[in-house]
């Protein structure tokens, strides 16, 4: 008599598992049988039927079809869904009196020119306010890191990004600092804009069919990464912002936030670097903890993205 095979639902799940078993390495074993376990019981939970499979089936194809060297839109998914928030949070706990870090997102871009202290990353920005970013990358005591960099990158005062921009071809509102003797860095900009993640696709769809805003609140992006330190990828975000309390990617974190202050008049560093007021500045302390495996930078972040396909 030959064996009963697969009956039930349940039958099919326990075959598959057991198939997944012997994987060799352990780690992805244990990730194999985990998402089989619990991609099985959502189907099951939903009772999902095969017009509705079909149709995720659809959703992801034209995921893949949308990506690209400017537009990663499955980080998009994985953004709005949460994930890549929890996924931050298992990867970099809450360190004691380190900097939080925060998505990375899909629009870091190779290849951001080294710019001096005062370094202007908004140069074809004219409709932005001007605004200062400075402050210190400090070790766990508070000691100054000499030579530690700084990858920023922003949208622009449109709330678009240089690669979402049909009228530029280039790189625009990114830049590379390195801090000096002090651990300072200071860094040229525009007001950061709230904006909205791009929404003509997959995960736009998404959004709306769930009631959902695409917005993010105004930030701007750092990876900040010294040699024998652990590199951070975080944000800082504008403590006034609308959005603040409803993210459309769950990134803000309260360490985070940080007051863009306006001035009405010149000031010393303003006239230095000819800025006309009205002006902002924002001050911002990064903190790093000590790398704990040697040669981790995952400052290589960029590494990833071009491992995806990104634009150099
Ligand atoms: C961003 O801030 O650039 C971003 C992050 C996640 C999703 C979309 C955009
Ligand atoms: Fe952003």
């Amino acid at each position: 008599m030959p064996a009963q095979r697969n009956k039930t639902e349940d039958d099919i799940t326990a075959e598959v598992l057991q198939r997944f078993a012997e994987t060799p390495d352990p780690r992805l074993r244990q990730i194999m049988l985990g998402l089989i376990k619990h991609l099985h019981a959502f189907v099951k939970e939903v009772e999902l039927t095969e017009a509705e499979w079909f149709q995720a089936i659809e959703i992801l194809t034209a995921a893949g079809r949308m990506c690209s060297d400017k537009r990663q839109e499955f980080i998009l998914f994985s953004d709005t869904l949460g994930a890549s928030m929890v996924v931050d949070l298992i990867t970099h706990p809450k360190p004691d009196g380190a900097t939080e870090s925060t998505v990375f997102g899909p629009f870091h871009r190779l290849g951001a020119p080294e710019l001096p202290a005062g370094g202007n990353i908004a140069h074809l920005d004219k409709t932005g306010t001007p605004t200062l970013v400075s402050g210190r990358v400090l070790d766990l005591d508070g000691k100054p890191i000499k030579g530690a960099l700084l990858d920023v990158w922003q949208a622009q005062s449109s709330g678009l990004y240089d690669s979402q921009d049909a009228s530029l071809d280039g790189l625009h509102m990114r830049g590379k600092f390195r801090t000096d003797a002090d651990g300072r860095y200071l860094v040229r900009t525009v007001r950061p804009v709230n904006y909205p993640i791009p929404s003509d696709g997959p995960v736009g769809r998404m959004l709306r069919a769930t009631g959902r805003h695409p917005w993010r609140p105004a930030h701007i992006h750092f990876v900040v990464s010294a040699e024998g330190y652990e590199p951070v990828t975080t944000h800082i975000f504008d403590r006034t912002d609308e959005y603040l309390g409803s993210d459309a990617v769950f990134a803000v974190k309260d360490s985070l936030i940080c007051d863009f202050v306006r001035h009405g008049g010149a000031t010393s560093e303003s006239a230095r670097l000819g800025i006309e007021p009205p002006f902002l500045t924002a001050e911002f302390d990064f903190h790093l903890k000590p790398a704990s495996a040697p040669g981790a930078t995952v400052l290589d972040a960029q590494q990833r993205l071009a491992a995806l396909g990104a634009a150099g």
